[in-house]
């Protein structure tokens, strides 16, 4: 499937998620043959850079960053040469700096798919985009990416949406959810759809609750000032697991098109049961990790790592509601942690018993356990005869699948996917306007709660599996976390 030839135009190609993610995924992607000869990748930022320099900087990342298996000198060196670097600030107005620009896209064909892809502060998209039409870089065939985050709330994000929709058509702007890249992401819809044993059953008749993890070992980095303006809500929530949520509850979309799976998406954003004010504190949950160990290493804390003083949070969790026929009443825990205990994305169905006389007591709650990442695969937890007992009594019996693929190959990084998808158009694993803002709307009264510090930080010690207090959150609507965060 090799794609049209391209311009791919980085915006923050200096940043960290262009060293560790975006060059790597593009050098896979040429690696097994998609990305056509005469492809170009034009990095910018405003470092003055020579492209030889650019090009050592990208080499050294891809020696960090691709997996062994993948690294091959020859082609590493066959990709560098694909690699430009123009010293440009995307904000500014310099003609003389958009002009470098436009020498090197002058050398490909004025028709050439071009993809200027902004991983850049989000405050800066409109700017960016003012510029590129201002200097005649927007043609038919160009497209945008937007790198999360989308704004800080719902006024920010209409904002941003605003500014870069003055400039690019709604088909031409692919905002990121690198979730949706993830192949097991994906494995949600076909689990669903695809499995009579699961479709016939995914609904509140017979599914007690969903719990959504993503727990991370990783602390905030070299990103703490990102990341206290953010904090675990906007990081995590608001994007990557409440797109997982909606992949979990939607309506059978017509077909797989983007417009149909974004319409089944929305419609459970908007479904989302409001938390108002006056329940955040029953119905969410934020902490901050202190001092711990981890790995027989003491890490600091949270607070220390900043050097300051901060009420943001570094673990959340939310119970949500989707107000729809099918999932009446179903409690979806929503949880995201940093420096936890071990990393872990996964989502964890919970079956409602089946009361039966047959055999003395109930069986245990049938679970299904889609394992996002590492270890990916599926587990579900099954009630059968104790072989050695002389009576009908009942244990636990378990079925583990993987979705490793079936030549052993390793799972394509999620980028991979989704930076070929933006070339050729096709944007059904992005997220759309009206998906965003909802989001965004569902969250907010929380977010404002927080802020006003009328809902108690709770803490735990990096390392551990979360703050004491998550156990009675969930115990109130009579559920247990699943134990193999
Ligand atoms: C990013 C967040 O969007 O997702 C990071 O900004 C987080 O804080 C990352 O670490 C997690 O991604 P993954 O793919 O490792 O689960």
């Amino acid at each position: 499937q090799q794609t049209a030839p391209f311009d791919y135009v980085i915006f923050g190609a200096t940043g960290d998620l262009t060293m560790r993610k975006l060059l790597p995924a593009l050098y896979n992607q040429l690696r097994i043959g998609h990305v056509p000869e005469d492809a170009r990748i034009i990095g910018t930022a405003r470092s003055e850079l020579s492209t030889e320099e650019y090009r050592t900087r990208a080499q050294e990342a891809l020696e960090h960053f691709l997996p062994a298996p993948h690294k091959d000198a020859a082609l590493i060196e066959r990709f560098l040469k694909k690699i430009h670097y123009v010293t440009l600030d995307g904000t500014k107005e310099d003609p003389a700096s958009w002009d470098d620009l436009h020498t090197v896209l002058k050398q490909s064909p004025a028709d050439r798919i071009r993809v200027f892809y902004f991983s850049t502060a989000p405050q800066l998209f409109e700017a960016i985009s003012e510029n590129l039409h201002r200097f005649s870089f927007i043609t038919p065939q160009s497209r945008v990416v937007l790198e999360k985050p989308i704004g800080t709330d719902s006024a920010s994000a209409r904002a941003i949406n605003e500014g870069v929709s003055r400039f690019f058509k709604e088909e031409q702007i692919f905002r990121i959810d690198h979730y949706l890249g993830k192949e097991t992401v994906q494995d949600i819809i076909a689990l669903r759809f695809a499995n009579p044993v699961f479709n016939a059953v995914w609904s509140a008749e017979h599914i007690q609750s969903i719990q959504i993890t993503a727990a991370e070992t990783v602390g905030v980095e070299g990103r703490a000032a990102y990341y206290d303006t953010s904090g675990a809500l906007r990081d995590m929530i608001q994007n990557h697991l409440l797109q997982v949520l909606s992949l979990c509850a939607m309506e059978a979309p017509a077909d797989l098109g983007a417009d149909s799976v974004r319409d089944a998406k929305v419609k459970v954003l908007k479904a989302l049961r409001p938390i108002p004010p006056e329940k955040v504190a029953s119905e969410t949950l934020r902490a901050q990790y202190i001092t711990g160990t981890m790995d027989d290493v003491k890490v600091p804390g949270y607070l220390e790592e900043l050097g300051d003083n901060s009420n943001t949070e570094t673990y959340a969790v939310m119970r949500a509601y989707v107000d729809t026929p099918r999932w009446k009443d179903v409690p979806f825990y929503i949880r995201t942690a940093k420096r936890s205990h071990k990393k872990v994305s996964e989502v964890v169905v919970t079956f409602k018993k089946t009361a039966s006389s047959l055999f003395g007591k109930d069986g245990e709650h049938n679970r299904l356990v889609i394992r996002l990442q590492p270890n990916e695969g599926f587990g579900l937890a099954l009630n059968i005869k104790n072989p050695s007992a002389a009576d009908f009594s009942l244990q636990h019996g378990a079925m583990d699948g993987r979705f490793a693929p079936a030549d052993g190959s390793l799972i394509p990084d999620s980028y991979e996917r989704l930076m070929l998808d933006a070339v050729r158009g096709y944007p059904a694993l992005f997220i759309r306007r009206d998906e965003v803002e909802a989001a965004w709307a569902w969250v907010e009264p929380t977010l404002q709660t927080w802020a006003a510090n009328k809902v108690p930080m709770t803490h735990y010690p990096a390392g551990s599996y979360g703050p004491k207090e998550a156990r009675a959150f969930i115990a109130t609507t009579g559920d247990a976390w699943h134990e193999d965060m």
